[in-house]
């Protein structure tokens, strides 16, 4: 609320200023339209036809936005409310992963898988089919965990949040086992806990915030794509139980695609599983509504697509299931930022679940000084005006917005020049007493644990994202989503 009467007194000295005027269009800049960027544009995907570019080669799913699952006629526009909530659980996200960095000496087994608010702030979910015959569940998708899991049959209301597809029931599917106590499978390594139940092996995975799910260790048939044969016997978490760390009783989806790095991540089975594959997948990300993003497991991006690759490092013993490499250097309009090295020492944790790229203070305030010389024809609103964002611009009442370029640069000559849609957040701001405001807001997070960078969502929107497991690289490309 604190927040909201700073805002509104921002709106009152605002309204005395003129409307700039734009700066006029440069090849180095990016101008589009302010209500292209507005969040609200986000679903307009939501009902493309599934996609099939890659043939058989890998299995391809339709990547749509979390909030886009909200149907009917109470669909909220996401305003200045919305994006605080995200920032706050990208924090949530971030301090879990960097409370791992800081307890070297932990065991991994007895940490927190991952954390927390983290499975709130998973914002891209796919549809697969489990079972024989199949059933589609959608399931949000994450790079920086392993285990996959659904919500099972049986589970008792309390035990289970709410979601809009019917539950697992492993009753009517022909392929469900359980994981016996003595299986090798039951010994699965990484986040998740294992023990022997009654009858077979039961395994919980819990996160930061107390959240956790339990149930079954099972095997299914998984269908990644409707175009390519099903995955057998793969692992994953049959959950009987949810209990909810934090207050979100329908979360809507029916769980949790884990494409970590580790040995129970769907990648790593589905390798074992299919020698023709190897470990490999890759996605776009969609920036707006027009626009349709793909998941492939088992290949690459399109053979035509130009792509730069990074090594994969392996700095961060405590996160072995995240896909990290190193980020030489960040630029605004082709000028390389003055950063100090050290600032990335760590390097960049590629996540598909954290939202807004996290910096250490020593890259973030040379990046936002840069960035907001380029934004002088806007007016800016005081620092403090919103929580967790210092650098706002008041774009009301203009058709685009002209901002300049952000490339990150990655070690070995990658780079991604972020797309329009993953520089600023634009929302408005409603407020009863006035009229409301259009805001655009620099979408990277100043973080105090140095040398570690978090990649978010919104910057890798609209690439080719190839995770090459096997071959220790992860490859960009621009112009991936269709
Ligand atoms: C599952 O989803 C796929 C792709 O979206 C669709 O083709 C298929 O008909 C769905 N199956 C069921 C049983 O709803
Ligand atoms: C799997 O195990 C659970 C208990 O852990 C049990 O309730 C269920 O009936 C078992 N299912 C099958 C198909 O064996
Ligand atoms: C969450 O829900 C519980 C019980 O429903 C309530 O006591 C608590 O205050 C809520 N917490 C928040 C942060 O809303």
């Amino acid at each position: 609320m604190a927040a909201h009467w700073i805002l509104h007194l921002a709106l009152l000295l605002l309204s005395m200023s003129s409307q700039q005027v734009l700066a006029a269009r440069q090849q180095d800049r990016h101008t589009i339209s302010v209500q292209s960027l507005l969040s609200s544009s986000i679903c307009s995907s939501a009902s493309a036809v599934p996609v099939s570019r890659h043939g058989a080669a890998g299995s391809t799913l339709q990547i749509v936005h979390r909030a886009c699952l909200q149907t009917g006629d109470h669909e909220t526009v996401p305003d200045h409310h919305y994006t605080t909530a995200i920032l706050h659980r990208d924090r949530h996200r971030f301090l879990s992963i960097h409370r791992r960095l800081t307890r070297a000496e932990t065991k991994a087994t007895t940490i927190p898988a991952r954390l927390g608010l983290a499975f709130q702030s998973l914002e891209y979910v796919v549809t697969i089919g489990i079972g024989t015959p199949p059933r589609n569940f959608t399931v949000l998708f994450d790079t920086g965990s392993d285990l996959t899991w659904v919500q099972c049959l049986p589970c008792p209301d309390t035990s289970c949040y709410h979601q809009e597809e019917p539950l697992l029931d492993p009753s009517k599917s022909s392929t469900y086992v359980n994981i016996s106590c003595s299986a090798p499978e039951c010994h699965i390594g990484g986040a998740q806990q294992t023990s022997c139940g009654r009858t077979s092996c039961q395994y919980s995975v819990k996160y930061g915030d107390k959240s956790e799910t339990r149930g079954s260790l099972a095997e299914e048939t998984f269908t990644l794509s409707p175009l390519a044969p099903p995955a057998t016997g793969i692992v994953f978490g049959c959950s009987h139980e949810y209990i909810s760390g934090f207050n979100d009783t329908d979360m809507g989806v029916a769980g949790l695609l884990g494409l970590g790095r580790g040995d129970s991540s769907i990648l790593s089975q589905t390798r074992q599983g299919n020698s023709g594959s190897g470990s490999v997948f890759s996605y776009c990300l969609p920036p707006r509504g027009s626009s349709t993003g793909y998941l492939t497991i088992g290949a690459a991006a399109p053979p035509q697509s130009k792509l730069s690759f990074t090594p994969l490092i392996t700095t961060i013993s405590q996160l072995s299931s995240a896909y990290v490499v190193s980020l030489a250097g960040i630029s605004v309009n082709g000028a390389a930022v003055p950063i100090p090295a050290s600032a990335f020492s760590l390097g960049a944790i590629i996540d598909s679940g954290t939202v807004a790229t996290h910096m250490p203070a020593a890259a973030y305030y040379p990046l936002r000084d840069e960035f907001r010389r380029h934004m002088g024809g806007y007016k800016m609103l005081p620092e403090g005006s919103l929580e967790l964002l210092d650098t706002c611009y008041d774009v009301t009442g203009q058709d685009v917005v002209t901002a300049p370029r952000v490339a990150l640069e990655f070690g070995g000559g990658a780079r991604i020049d972020v797309d329009a849609s993953g520089i600023l957040f634009v929302f408005p701001v409603a407020d009863d007493s006035g009229p409301s405001l259009t805001l655009a807001c620099l979408a990277f997070v100043p973080t105090n644990s140095p040398g570690l960078v978090i990649v978010g969502n919104m910057q890798q929107r609209a690439y080719n994202v190839v995770f090459d497991v096997d071959g220790g690289r992860i490859g960009f490309g621009p112009n991936g989503c269709s």
